[in-house]
């Protein structure tokens, strides 16, 4: 919308969160707060978004340094709401038509409630509209003060008396505001309460002097605007989140055998038929197939895992792929960069790093496979390690298609192995073993006959 902009609150300290981290960027499923309303705010389509900033601003910019769409304005001191709001009068002072205000710690809101905020605005011509909830317990909230039904003014809950702590309808710090009058208007809010901050609600008690049109647009499903204040907040925010992508993903035919103990980021996708245990993990941008099973007490993180992928517990994968039909675990580690292609097996206590497991390629026990490229069904026998290591720079292994390695093999890299051929097991290979051949790096067994008897004889002579 061409007369349309949008301005987000991220200035605060967040003092009730204890953290040097700026409130904005912890997470709520795997989304920081500011992405969570900056995706809201992009369904009005607005022609500016303006970020008001000011404890941890380097930061955040830095999050969002990707977005050159976006307006900054630094907040130093951080005064108030109101105070936030008018330090943005350079960049908005001069634009006509309506700026809708939103708070970067309140993340739960819908693009369906914005629009009926701002159609109400807009029908109404009004020099403020007021997003409000009627909440069961309104603690905390700034109460929304009525006469003869119309708003009057919002009185905060420090500054309420004991009749206005009663009202249930709150103000959720989200508002339009016409933008002919409003920075005059913000001049006049005074700091005369109990934090000696500017506060942004004032404005309607301002325009309601001055006979202007305020009104309120009260979303019925309240929840919408819960707040993070507190570390309490963050984490029943978060399980809202989890239960309402879990109930989506239920919808969208995967099992989720117990939703309650089941933890996937909201910009996770997993296909039809895939069955979730209990106490998994499914992070960050994971994409996973239809059909798939993942047992208990895996985590998954920015993968891509493929169709039929069987996964058994106590599996970690991350920024990994793993191609269908292949079986993961249980107790496998998939470190960054792991390419496992179709049906390969990767078993118990195994490790991948920088490593690709070919087609139908089995590495089954206690193994450490790093900057390797390994062919198509080969069998990597167990206790197999590849040396990638010298103490300065890492160095890559190649086994082709077919080979096989004998149990307790060292490969040190740069090493290659070659179609077809054979590592004896227990060798520790320093030089490349060629297609169809057989290498051997280990002392020659002897025997020796009888010397268990000598033993013992010598020992019985000198007592
Ligand atoms: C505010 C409202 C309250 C409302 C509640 C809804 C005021 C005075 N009160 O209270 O009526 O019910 O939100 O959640 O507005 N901020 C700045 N600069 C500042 C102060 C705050 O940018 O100087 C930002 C914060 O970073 C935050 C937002 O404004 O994103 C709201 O500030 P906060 O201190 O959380 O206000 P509340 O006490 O929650
Ligand atoms: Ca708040």
């Amino acid at each position: 919308m061409a007369d349309l902009h949008v301005v987000i609150l991220a200035a605060g300290k967040g003092t009730r969160m204890k953290s040097e981290v700026p409130k904005v960027l912890h997470g709520v499923a795997g989304r920081a707060l500011i992405d969570r309303v900056l995706d809201i705010a992009g369904s009005l389509q607005p022609a500016t978004t303006t970020l008001v900033v000011g404890h941890g601003s380097e930061r955040i910019q830095a999050h969002l340094v990707a977005r050159q769409d976006l307006r900054w304005v630094v907040q130093e001191p951080q005064l108030g709401t109101g105070h936030a709001l008018l330090q943005t009068a350079p960049v908005l002072r001069h634009q006509t038509g309506t700026v809708v205000l939103l708070s970067g710690d309140v993340p739960l809101l819908t693009g369906e409630s914005l629009q009926g905020l701002v159609r109400t605005h807009l029908e109404a011509n009004a020099a403020a509209t007021v997003l409000t909830a009627l909440l069961e317990r309104p603690y905390g909230y700034g109460r929304i003060v009525r006469t003869d039904g119309a708003i009057s003014r919002i009185v905060e809950e420090r500054d309420a008396s004991k009749a206005q702590r009663a009202i249930r309808e709150i103000n959720s710090g989200i508002y339009a505001f016409a933008l002919e009058p409003l920075f005059e208007a913000l001049e006049k809010i005074g700091a005369d309460n109990a934090q000696g901050e500017y506060y942004l609600p004032d404005l309607v008690s301002i325009y309601r002097r001055r006979r202007r049109v305020v009104t309120t647009y009260t979303i019925p499903n309240a929840i919408e605007i819960r707040g993070i204040n507190s570390r309490t907040e963050l984490a029943e925010v978060s399980r809202m989140v989890r239960q309402q992508k879990n109930e989506e993903l239920m919808a969208a035919g995967v099992t989720l055998i117990d939703p309650a103990t089941t933890y996937i980021d909201t910009d996770v996708a997993i296909g039809a038929d895939t069955v979730i245990h209990p106490c998994v993990f499914i992070e960050g941008g994971t994409t996973i197939g239809v059909a798939c099973e993942i047992h208990s007490g895996t985590r998954i993180v920015n993968s891509l895992i493929g169709d039929r992928v069987l996964i058994k517990n106590h599996t970690v994968i991350s920024d990994s792929a793993v191609a269908s039909g292949a079986s993961i675990g249980p107790f496998a580690h998939l470190r960054p960069g792991a390419d496992v292609r179709e049906t390969a097996h990767v078993g118990n206590f195994v490790e991948l790093k920088k490593t690709t497991l070919g087609p139908g390629s089995k590495a089954n026990h206690l193994s450490y496979l790093g900057d390797s490229t390994i062919g198509a069904n080969v069998n990597v026998g167990a206790g197999t390690i590849t040396c990638n290591y010298d103490g300065t720079a890492k160095h890559q292994t190649v086994i082709e298609d077919g080979a096989f390695i004998g149990s307790d093999a060292t490969l040190v890299a740069p090493v290659k192995v070659g179609r077809g051929a054979y590592v004896a097991a227990g060798s520790s290979i320093t030089e490349d073993v060629p297609a169809g051949a057989l290498g051997i790096g280990r002392a020659r067994q002897e025997i020796k006959e009888g010397w268990t008897e000598k033993r013992r004889e010598l020992k019985r002579s000198k007592a």
